[in-house]
């Protein structure tokens, strides 16, 4: 299935468009993927199931995704990856990372890329990468999404500044964070190095007023501006 058809295949309600990856950010991991070969893939959220699909178009493998909260959203990735033909190749785990990824590491499973979008607060990525380290095979990928977030830039951070066996790629993407396994890790036990940023504290703390509850009518024109620039629409 090319990704055109994946597009107009799967449903994504439009008021809860921005759950999903973009088109554009499926479309770079489905593209990605395919100059890998044929990579063991596995996934953390599963959401409306868009990254899922396109993950599935680029590979003819298994592909694992883990989720607690498919009822939250009608199970409607389940309802796309079906539609879309994929779904004797998916593995839906219906648990959370923290119990999962252990599990997984103790049986030994070994993946090639390992896309991280399920808790996005900053303990919740920093757990899953600390697994998904053990996971990934030497060469092997961790994609971040939602790099605008505070917490994914101090995840990031931590692993620029104190893991010299990832190699962070240039990707051209501004809303993902993706990262090649190059080696072992070879720190000792007193290894720390200070990873404190600052980086986009300032839009995420923008982002945080839009969203949030309280109204006001500088807001609402802000809302307007964006509304002109670029209209909501499903992603
Ligand atoms: C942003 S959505 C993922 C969107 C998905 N990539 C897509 O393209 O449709 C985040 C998902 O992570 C799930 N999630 C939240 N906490 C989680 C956890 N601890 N373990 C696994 N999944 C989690 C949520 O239920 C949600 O479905």
């Amino acid at each position: 299935m090319t990704t055109t058809e994946i597009e107009s295949t799967i449903e994504i309600p439009v008021a809860d468009a921005s759950t999903a990856v973009r088109a554009s950010e499926a479309q770079f991991i489905h593209d990605f993927l395919l100059q890998l070969d044929n990579p063991k893939t596995l996934e953390i959220g599963f959401g409306y199931g868009r990254s899922a699909c396109y993950i599935m178009a680029a590979t003819n493998l298994p592909h694992t995704v883990m989720d607690p909260f498919q009822d939250n959203y009608n199970r409607q990735a389940l309802a796309n990856v079906e539609k879309c033909g994929f779904g004797n190749r998916l593995t839906l785990i219906e648990d959370f990372s923290h119990n999962v990824l252990p599990k997984m590491v103790g049986e030994g499973k070994k993946f090639d890329f390992i896309f991280i979008d399920g808790d996005h607060k900053f303990d919740g990525i920093f757990v899953d990468f600390y697994y998904v380290d053990m996971l990934l095979n030497e060469g092997g990928f961790a994609l971040f999404h939602d790099t605008w977030m505070r917490s994914t830039q101090l995840v990031m951070s931590f692993i620029n500044k104190n893991r010299k066996d990832y190699r962070k790629m240039m990707i051209g993407q501004n809303n993902m964070g993706l990262y090649q396994k190059t080696g072992n890790d070879e720190r000792n036990g007193m290894h720390f190095r200070e990873f404190y940023t600052t980086r986009r504290i300032i839009k995420h703390a923008f982002i945080q007023w839009i969203w949030g509850p309280k109204k006001g009518l500088i807001k609402s024109l802000v809302l307007a501006i964006k509304e002109k620039i670029r209209p909501t629409k499903s992603r």
